[in-house]
């Protein structure tokens, strides 16, 4: 049998600790980019189970603050992040504890259908919510990653991100299974 990325990247995972396989695609746009640093705020958006948060744990050190945020609560218990099981669309934003951040994440997908349009179009308007949250709870000088099922909508993103960020850089992770429709969309340096 020929390489399986997708068995190399679960039992690395599995072997380092990981939660999920995602934390490699993380630690490759942190390699690419340096969007997070020691001491760092940090927004995980659709952090469940919470890989992305771990990588970010550990590069954020003690002094730096964590605030996830899923549909499904996280098991993970660190004292310097706070998980909050809550739909993003209805949290309100006096809750964002710790804010403004340095970084934005965004690794949340839709329940896909099956059908490439409405999935993209609810990806879109994911992506569309944490755009407007960057303006309030994003720091001048911050990154922004979100994942972003390709298709339709990867044009009003894409703009939209141009508008508000110095410059928008595409993304697709080795660990990400090819088959997948799935990029980041990274906005660097929030103007
Ligand atoms: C691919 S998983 C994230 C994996 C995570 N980055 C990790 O490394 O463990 C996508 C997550 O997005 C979450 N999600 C989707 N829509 C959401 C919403 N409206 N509000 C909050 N979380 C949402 C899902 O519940 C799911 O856990």
């Amino acid at each position: 049998m020929g390489f399986n990325p997708k068995d190399h990247y679960f039992h690395k995972a599995k072997e380092e600790g990981y939660l999920a396989r995602s934390a490699y695609k993380l630690k490759e746009i942190q390699n690419k980019y340096r969007v997070i640093k020691k001491s760092d705020k940090v927004l995980d958006l659709g952090c469940a189970p919470g890989s992305w948060s771990q990588v970010v744990l550990e590069l954020i050190g003690n002094n730096g603050f964590l605030l996830g945020i899923d549909l499904t609560p996280v098991t993970l218990i660190k004292p310097n992040a706070k998980f909050i099981a809550q739909d993003i669309f209805t949290f309100e934003h006096d809750k964002f504890e710790g804010a403004p951040y340095n970084c934005i994440l965004s690794d949340m997908a839709p329940k896909t259908t099956g059908i490439a349009f409405t999935d993209q179009a609810r990806s879109e308007e994911l992506c569309l919510k944490v755009i407007e949250l960057s303006d309030v709870v994003l720091l001048k000088g911050g990154f922004l990653v979100m994942k972003l099922f390709e298709g339709g909508g990867a044009g009003k993103v894409a703009s939209e991100i141009k508008k508000r960020f110095e410059k928008l850089e595409r993304f697709k992770p080795q660990a990400t299974r090819s088959i997948s429709k799935e990029i980041y969309v990274i906005g660097l340096r929030k103007r």
